[in-house]
């Protein structure tokens, strides 16, 4: 069940190899994944959708434009949901319309929409694959960062002999588990990871935050979840999708984080402390809304407990790893934070600045422990998230060596 858990969105585009997706689905399914299909018109004249229906457990997607289709899972909503899109086998003409951008059916629309990882099994007559227009196609879409399968030299369904046969089901999911599966370092270890903003109430409509969006602490969460780790997020409000299969915990306000990591903390083994936490909360949260009749209004702030130094501080604490999200003296304040709230490890992160940070869909971390440092360089937070998962799981497993 190497791929379970994973969402495969798989495209089956007009060729004699739309059989061979039958068995691509089959074995995506038997190592666990969740798999939906979209075809489009053509491939539904090599193989009958019935038959990936009955495989995948989902109805096939054809339409772009089908308003049934679209209040159900629309083109959007299919891109958000995949972890991964595999289009096999991918026609010469499918291939053109990715590489040039066009949209004008739910596969290469959906090429457009996804952001996860992309793969093509390309399948097509030698003579079609070795034509100019298709090798440039090709190299076009290696500049949108996308993966190939490369078709195989053999007999064709043609008669003919050359390369164009789509790559077998079975090398197709092997280069999918490869590629995909994180090493399972945290198998059957609890990890705890707090993201998003706290909100402390000024009074029923508002509120003191700030600009966390959870990003990093979910894409943290996911990448734990995929190394094998049982995962509790504690997460302030945010507009993002919680993790599936994570215990999943929502709070609002610094206190009630703080209770809530206290209440799930027994056995945790390692605890990653993302959240932007408001470090001090409205003394009084007003019952009435506050009306704006004085010219100037003073609040008294009392500071919010500090989440991360508190387990860090406990009898039995888990592996601890902090945050340190910085404007400036990037490194002087990540060190004093390392050492004051008793870390194995922080990460600092600059904020405030053009590129990474808050908001943004990357980031770049600077890591510190107590004898050594290593930068990650600015890249997309999931694959970030990856790299430090990577990492914590190496500083934890020497601290266990020293410590027994
Ligand atoms: O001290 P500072 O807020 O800069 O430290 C940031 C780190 O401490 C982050 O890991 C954050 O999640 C954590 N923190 C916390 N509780 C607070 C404030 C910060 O857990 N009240």
């Amino acid at each position: 069940m190497v791929l379970f858990q994973r969402k495969i969105l798989l495209a089956v585009t007009g060729g004699i190899a739309a059989y061979k997706a039958l068995e691509l689905l089959r074995l995506f399914k038997k190592q666990g994944a969740d798999v939906r299909v979209v075809m489009t018109k053509s491939a539904t004249a090599f193989v009958q959708p019935l038959a990936f229906q009955a495989l995948s457990g989902h109805a096939v997607h054809f339409e772009l434009l089908d308003t049934e289709a679209e209040n159900a899972m629309g083109h959007i909503e299919l891109a958000r949901w995949a972890d991964v899109f595999v289009i096999a086998p991918a026609t010469a003409n499918t291939l053109a319309k990715c590489a040039h951008g066009l949209a004008d059916d739910l596969v290469s629309t959906l090429y457009l929409a996804v952001t996860c990882p992309v793969y093509f099994a390309p399948a097509m007559n030698h003579v079609m694959w070795h034509h100019g227009a298709t090798q440039a196609n090709l190299k076009r879409l290696q500049t949108h960062g996308i993966n190939f399968i490369a078709p195989e030299s053999g007999e064709q369904a043609c008669g003919e002999i050359g390369v164009g046969r789509m790559a077998e089901p079975e090398t197709i999911c092997q280069r999918l588990i490869s590629d995909l599966t994180a090493p399972q370092g945290l198998a059957n270890l609890n990890v705890m990871i707090t993201a998003g903003a706290t909100r402390e109430p000024l009074d029923p409509v508002r509120y003191l935050t700030n600009r966390s969006s959870g990003k990093m602490g979910y894409a943290l969460a996911s990448a734990a979840q995929q190394a094998g780790a049982n995962v509790t997020l504690i997460s302030g409000v945010t507009h993002i999708q919680s993790p599936k299969h994570c215990h999943f915990v929502q709070v609002e306000t610094a206190e009630q984080m703080h209770a809530a990591v206290f209440s799930n903390l027994e056995n945790c083994d390692i605890f990653i402390g993302t959240a932007a936490v408001v470090d001090y909360r409205p003394v009084i949260c007003a019952d009435e809304k506050i009306k704006k009749n004085a010219e100037h209004i003073t609040f008294t702030l009392q500071k919010n407990p500090d989440i991360l130094a508190d387990v860090a501080a406990c009898e039995n604490a888990p592996f601890t790893v902090g945050f340190s999200a910085e404007t400036h003296n990037l490194e002087n304040y990540a060190l004093e934070k390392l050492a004051k709230k008793k870390l194995n490890m922080i990460a600092a992160n600059w904020v405030g600045r053009d590129e990474g940070g808050f908001e943004r869909d990357e980031n770049a971390l600077e890591i510190f422990w107590q004898h050594g440092r290593k930068t990650l360089a600015m890249a997309k937070k999931s694959e970030l998230a990856a790299q430090l998962i990577a990492l914590i799981t190496e500083r934890f497993n020497d601290a266990k060596k020293m410590h027994g």
